[in-house]
């Protein structure tokens, strides 16, 4: 039997994505975000309260980074969703991760999560109640140890993703099929 359980943001998995920028006077900021991930081939979302101050930050800068945090740096990963840029001065120095400076967009790389996509902003949103960002992927960095040839292997990522139902973080488990392949089968005539 179905049951309803009203007007819910019930998604399951979320994603866990650590946001990186610069304010104005070049501190960095980091925060932790499920609302959003990709949107095209080169493009991101971001739907951020307006008030954080990474949304601050992205629009005195117009760029950010954007990675996935690993199961080694959950308790930094959560951090950043707890403390405030706005109110917490010190908030990335207390993490002790390391930051460097982005090649290519005006914001940070933190060196300790396995992928950082760097992010130009294309656009600023607001739809009904909210804030978006739309980021174009100008390049993506990724650790040599999560590699498989020249892609990413799932498995040496040790990504972990967000539950929004009871608000936990989930290990990502084992492959189970091939993706345009495991339905294959019903084409056929
Ligand atoms: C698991 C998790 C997911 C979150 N997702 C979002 C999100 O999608 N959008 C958002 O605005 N805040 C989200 N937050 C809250 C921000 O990360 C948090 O308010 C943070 O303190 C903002 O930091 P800042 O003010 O330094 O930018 C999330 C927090 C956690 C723990």
């Amino acid at each position: 039997m179905l049951k309803d359980l009203g007007v819910k943001p019930f998604i399951f998995p979320m994603p866990v994505l650590m946001i990186a920028t610069y304010d104005k006077s070049g501190k960095v900021d980091v925060m932790n975000m499920a609302w959003g991930g990709i949107c095209d081939e080169d493009k991101v979302a971001l739907n951020i309260t307006e008030t954080h101050k990474t949304a601050l930050n992205i629009k005195e800068r117009m760029a950010f980074t954007l990675s996935v945090a690993d199961i080694p740096h959950i308790k930094e990963a959560d951090y950043f969703g707890i403390a405030s840029g706005n109110d917490t001065p010190d908030k990335f120095e207390r993490s002790e991760l390391t930051a460097i400076k982005s090649e290519r967009v005006d914001a940070p790389v933190i060196k300790e999560f396995p992928i950082t996509l760097e992010c130009k902003v294309i656009e600023l949103q607001h739809p009904e109640g909210g804030f978006r960002v739309l980021g174009k992927i100008v390049n993506v960095l990724a650790d040599e140890k999560v590699l498989d040839g020249d892609t990413v292997d799932p498995k040496k990522l040790n990504a972990f993703v967000f539950d929004q139902f009871g608000g936990n973080y989930y290990a990502i488990g084992e492959k189970v099929g091939k993706a345009w392949d495991a339905g294959a089968e019903l084409l056929k005539d």
